[in-house]
């Protein structure tokens, strides 16, 4: 039987002021509008875009943020004409080629959430590598989400959920929120506090829909590539200022 986990703390404590988030998720959208202003082609915005990437997952980690979710590349992301999709997977390689020995020194867990067994056989034998040899790693923990798409994610968890109860193995009186949690790809990681997005789209486009039940969402104007340790910290500021209520008062 799968016994029901100890309900996991709120985030954010008592429902107070929010203060430091321990969970950041960043959906990095304008990379493509940074790249027009410029009369760029899109790579070189999706190239400034995995510089921002590096410079803010060191920031994250001098910030004391314990775990990082970047939205790298949606399941919905296919749909872009397949050079762009190259020039992302391209990118994607070359990232974790430079970046792992970095990873390994800062003491960095690479995890990796959505589908990424869909790419390329050299990208997966790639992350796995990555992932394994930081597997232990006791610093911060870097999330990357690679054909992702969070209703995917949900109906794999209950098509999951009713295996285990066909099986005798769950009782379905016993699912709640929490043993639910134990399905998604997440189940590892500590709830989400705060949600950015930048480019100044608002939407969630499919992103950590059940972790964000009660995240803090904040839009900013700035394009991914622009995207920096400064900007970084204000929003923490932001964020830090905002009451938290779980539904309370
Ligand atoms: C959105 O900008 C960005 C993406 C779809 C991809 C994000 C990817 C990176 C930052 C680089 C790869 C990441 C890693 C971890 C190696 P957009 O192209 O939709 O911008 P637009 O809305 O201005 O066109």
């Amino acid at each position: 039987m799968i016994s029901r986990p100890a309900p996991a703390p709120l985030a954010g404590g008592d429902g107070g002021i929010a203060g430091a988030p321990r969970h950041v998720a960043i959906i990095m959208d304008g990379n493509g509008r940074w790249a027009k202003a410029r009369r760029l082609p899109r790579i070189a915005g999706h190239r400034q875009g995995v510089e921002a990437v590096r410079k803010v997952s060191r920031a994250a980690r001098e910030l004391g943020i314990e775990v990082l979710t970047l939205y790298a590349f949606s399941s919905e992301n296919w749909r872009r004409p397949p050079a762009e999709v190259s020039d992302l997977m391209g990118l994607l390689r070359r990232f974790l080629r430079n970046e792992v020995e970095e990873l390994v020194r800062e003491g960095v867990r690479l995890r990796v959430i959505g589908d990424y067994r869909a790419l390329s056989p050299d990208l997966v034998e790639m992350v796995e590598d990555v992932v394994e040899r930081t597997r232990d790693a006791e610093g911060a923990t870097l999330v990357i989400a690679l054909n992702y798409g969070s209703q995917r994610e949900i109906l794999a968890a209950a098509r999951r959920v009713a295996e285990a109860a066909r099986d005798g193995v769950l009782n379905p009186d016993t699912l709640d929120e929490a043993v639910f949690e134990t399905f998604l790809d997440t189940h590892d990681l500590p709830p989400l506090d705060l949600m950015i997005r930048t480019s100044g789209e608002q939407r969630l486009s499919n992103f950590l829909l059940w972790q964000a039940a009660y995240a803090e969402l904040l839009f900013v104007d700035t394009l991914w590539p622009d995207f920096d340790g400064a900007t970084l910290a204000a929003a923490l500021s932001s964020y830090g200022m905002r009451h938290r209520r779980f539904g309370g008062l």
